[in-house]
C-alpha cells in the first residue's frame, strides 16, 4: 500500500501509543488535517514497510541502486553518504565554499577535509563549474577517498558530472554530488543532466525547486554501500509520516504527464522571458534560476528596485548580480509581472 493510502486509513483500535495528540486533540488549529494523518512508527498499519515500499518504487523511478527519503533536508542526504563511504582518518576533497554541511559531515566522520577552490567569474560574481584539471592534480597530490562536487551551485553552474566521475573511478574515489538545487533535472530533457545516475551518491532538495515542502529531500546511490544505516544513526526515530508520504506524491507529481507538462510550461515561459528582456544579461546553466544583470545597475541596486518599486523578491544577490529563483510553483503570472518589471528598468 502507498504511504498516501496508509494515512488516510482510520484506525479502529483504541490508541494508548504516541503521538499523544490521538489525531483528535488539535493543539495547532491551522495544521488540523496534518494532525489528522501524523501517524507513528508502531501504527499497526506498517507505515515501515509502506515507507520500504514507497521507497522501492522512487529508485525505480530515477533508475538508481537505492533511492531513501529524507526529512531533514539534503543536509542529513550530505552527512549520511559521507558517513557512509569514509573511515576515520581518511581524506575528503570538499570546495572551501561549499554548503556548511559538507565540512560538519567529513567532522562527524572523523575524516580530514581537503579544500578545493572554484574559480569566480568577475562579471557575475558566481561560482564557475568545478575545474577537472584541478581535481586531477588534487587526487593525485592526496591519497583521496571521497570528492564533494555543488552541481547545480546555487546560481545554476553545472559541472561536469561525467568527466568528473571518470576522474574519481581512475583514483578509486567515491564521487558526492550535492544536487540540492537541481531536483528537477531528472524530469526533463531540457534542464541539465542530474547526476543522479552517475554519481555514487546524489543528493537533491525536493522543498528547494521541486515544489516539496520544507525539508524533504532525496538521497539516491548506486554503488553497493548501505546508505540506511548511517542515515538511521542521525535521523530521529519518530519520522514524520505526512512528510514521507509528500514525498511520495511529489515524485508521482514530478513523474506525471502533468507534471511534466508542467515543468515544460515553466521553462517555455522562462524562455520567453529571456527572449523578450533584450535590455537585460542573463548567465548559468540552469534556466530555472534566472541570474540577472544591467549594464547600468550593480546587483544590490536591481535586487532593491524590484523589491521596492515591482513588489519582487530575490533568491539571491552579489554586487554585480541578482538571481530570482523558479521552480515547478512558479506560475506563469508570476514570470509575466517579473518579465514586465525587466522591461520596465
Ligand atoms: C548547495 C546546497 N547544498 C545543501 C543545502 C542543504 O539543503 P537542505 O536545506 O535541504 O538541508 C543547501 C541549502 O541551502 C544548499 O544551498
Amino acid at each position: 500500500m502507498s504511504l498516501v493510502k496508509l494515512l488516510k486509513k482510520k484506525s479502529k483500535k483504541l490508541l494508548f501509543t504516541t503521538p499523544s495528540h490521538s489525531q483528535k486533540t488539535v493543539i495547532y488549529k491551522p495544521l488540523r488535517s496534518l494532525y489528522r494523518i501524523d501517524i507513528s512508527e508502531t501504527d499497526t498499519h506498517n507505515p515501515t514497510e509502506a515507507l520500504l515500499k514507497a521507497q522501492e518504487r522512487a529508485r525505480k523511478i530515477y533508475k538508481t541502486n537505492s533511492t531513501l527519503f529524507l526529512i531533514n533536508g539534503s543536509t542529513s542526504g550530505i552527512i549520511a553518504s559521507v558517513l557512509t563511504c569514509t573511515n576515520p582518518g581518511e581524506k575528503v576533497l570538499i570546495w572551501r565554499d561549499a554548503h556548511p554541511s559538507h565540512l560538519n559531515a567529513v567532522r562527524l566522520a572523523g575524516a580530514i577535509p581537503i579544500f578545493y577552490d572554484i574559480e569566480t567569474d568577475e562579471d557575475w560574481e558566481v561560482p564557475l563549474e568545478t575545474s577537472c584539471e584541478m581535481l586531477e592534480n588534487y587526487l593525485n597530490a592526496y591519497d583521496i577517498k571521497t570528492l564533494i562536487i555543488t552541481s547545480p551551485t546555487y546560481e545554476g553552474i553545472v559541472s561536469d558530472i561525467r568527466k568528473i566521475k571518470a576522474i574519481c573511478e581512475k583514483h578509486n574515489v567515491y564521487l558526492i554530488v550535492d544536487e540540492a538545487h537541481g531536483a528537477l533535472y531528472p524530469f526533463s530533457d531540457r534542464l541539465p543532466e542530474s547526476a543522479v545516475r552517475i554519481a555514487d551518491f546524489t543528493i537533491q532538495s525536493l522543498h528547494k525547486t521541486a515544489g516539496g515542502l520544507n525539508p524533504t529531500a532525496l538521497l539516491h546511490c548506486n554503488c553497493n554501500l548501505n546508505t540506511q544505516k548511517a542515515l538511521d544513526m542521525i535521523n530521529t526515530t519518530s519520522p514524520s509520516y505526512p512528510l514521507l508520504a509528500s514525498i511520495e506524491e511529489n515524485i508521482n507529481y514530478l513523474n506525471s504527464w502533468w507534471g511534466r507538462r508542467k515543468l515544460d510550461q515553466l521553462i517555455d515561459e522562462l524562455e520567453i522571458l529571456r527572449e523578450e528582456c533584450q535590455n537585460c544579461q542573463f548567465f548559468g546553466d540552469d534556466i530555472t534560476k534566472i541570474l540577472v544583470k544591467t549594464p547600468e545597475l550593480s546587483g544590490p541596486e536591481l535586487s532593491e528596485i524590484l523589491f521596492e518599486d515591482f513588489n519582487v523578491e530575490d533568491e539571491k544577490t552579489n554586487e554585480k548580480s541578482t538571481m530570482l529563483l523558479c521552480g515547478i510553483g512558479t506560475e506563469k503570472n508570476k514570470i509575466n509581472k517579473l518579465k514586465n518589471a525587466l522591461l520596465s528598468l
